[in-house]
């Protein structure tokens, strides 16, 4: 039953303001749709901002919490736990990696990553080798670490003093780092498809030209696949599709498909400057979310929902296109697989949230990535009749907008 006395309005006296969330809460979801507290039904082409691959209540996941949820909870890292181990056999069989270490987010997975390769560095070369190569616009998460090496100064604001040695070079433009690396460098951190700056996809050239830079300069190549791993791109991993392998690769948001976990992946040798004691983490591997993550990665990781993925992202790609000449909506849309933005035109410009309140007003939840583009991220195996639909749904929201 849901409980009707919780309102909207009741978030702000008791939360934190950092966040603006939308004016109805959602109380069911079953697929690639959802519900709110009135009975309002929604399409989502939002999936929990990249996170609910195998959409709202997969049988299969909810099974697997069910199924541990019934065996053990938690044991913390004094012990460890079978789904843990299972599931970093799994990732190390799928992907280049031998060594997992096992985080509950994004963030998180990258700080073990970034503190891994200033370790890496120290042990191997001495403390001088300490500078991390980053990307203007980039987004690695919030804790202190993460916002300094994430490349959007605005998430910075106020926190300072952040940690040093961290310096942006410009996305996509190899000449750009080409000036910042030297024998000072421990690793280069990239999105291999920048997500919330924007959904813009690596150049194959750039990511290519990092990898031959990291190893002229004994560096580290770090590879945030957060927002586009786990079949996202409809590869498991957009690294797989670039043929570009990095040293250390971090997964979280669809890892879990709605269960917290992250997870940084790595080979074994570099692996050991994470010696007993150096890191660590309470939940990091908890078995509920290993549980659950084994699922998604075993459901996702099936070549056919991997070709699925392809064939959604062109139905969405031509949908988003008819509706974006129509309105004069779109200059552009991009991204890879199922994570898509459209640009939005001149005319529509400064304008993604708008867009996608006047979406949500029609029934189909959009996200934005930065005021001016659109962006969608859902369940990697949405049905075609809920793309048609939400796409409809789309269509009379900016119709609307037209006036
Ligand atoms: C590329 C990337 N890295 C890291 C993060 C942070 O993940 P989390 O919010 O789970 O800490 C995000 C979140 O949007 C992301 O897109």
């Amino acid at each position: 039953m849901t409980n009707n006395t919780i309102t909207r309005e009741m978030f702000d006296d008791v939360m934190v303001p950092n966040y603006a969330p939308a004016s109805m809460i959602p109380v069911k979801g079953r697929g690639s749709r959802v519900w709110d507290q009135e009975g309002n039904e929604y399409v989502d082409f939002a999936g929990g901002i990249a996170v609910t691959a195998l959409g709202h209540a997969h049988p299969g996941l909810v099974g697997a919490l069910k199924d541990q949820a019934t065996k053990i909870w938690h044991l913390s890292n004094v012990m460890t736990n079978e789904p843990a181990i299972h599931l970093a056999q799994t990732l190390c069989h799928l992907t280049f990696a031998e060594r997992v270490f096992f985080a509950n987010s994004g963030g998180e997975a990258n700080e073990a990553a970034f503190k891994l390769a200033r370790r890496h560095a120290w042990q191997h070369h001495g403390e001088d080798k300490h500078e991390i190569i980053a990307f203007r616009n980039s987004f690695h998460g919030r804790t202190l670490f993460t916002v300094s090496v994430g490349g959007q100064p605005k998430y910075l604001e106020g926190f300072e003093p952040a940690p040093g040695g961290i310096r942006h070079a410009e996305f996509n433009n190899l000449d750009s780092v080409k000036e910042l690396i030297s024998s000072k460098t421990c690793a280069v951190v990239v999105e291999p498809v920048q997500g919330e700056g924007g959904v813009l996809p690596g150049d194959p050239e750039f990511l290519k030209g990092l990898r031959e830079l990291c190893d002229e300069h004994d560096a580290l190549l770090v590879f945030d696949e957060v927002q586009s791993g786990v079949g996202r791109t409809g590869h498991l991993y957009a690294y797989q599709h670039y043929g570009v392998t990095p040293d250390i690769l971090t997964t979280a948001k669809a890892l879990g498909g709605g269960f917290p976990i992250g997870a940084m992946l790595t080979t074994a040798g570099i692996a050991q400057s994470l010696s007993v004691g150096t890191h660590g983490s309470t939940y990091g591997g908890n078995p509920l979310a290993c549980a659950v993550a084994q699922r998604v990665i075993d459901v996702v990781s099936q070549p056919e929902v991997l070709k699925g993925v392809r064939e959604r992202s062109k139905t969405f790609r031509d949908g988003l296109k008819w509706i974006g000449d129509k309105y004069d909506l779109f200059d552009e849309v991009r991204g890879e697989g199922l994570l898509l933005g459209g640009v939005l035109s001149e005319t529509w410009k400064g304008r993604a949230k708008e867009v996608l309140k006047a979406a949500a007003e029609e029934g189909v939840m959009v996200l934005v990535a930065g005021p001016n583009v659109v962006r969608l991220a859902p369940s990697l195996i949405i049905p075609e009749s809920d793309i048609e639909e939400g796409l409809e749904r789309f269509e009379k929201a900016v119709k609307r907008l037209v006036g």
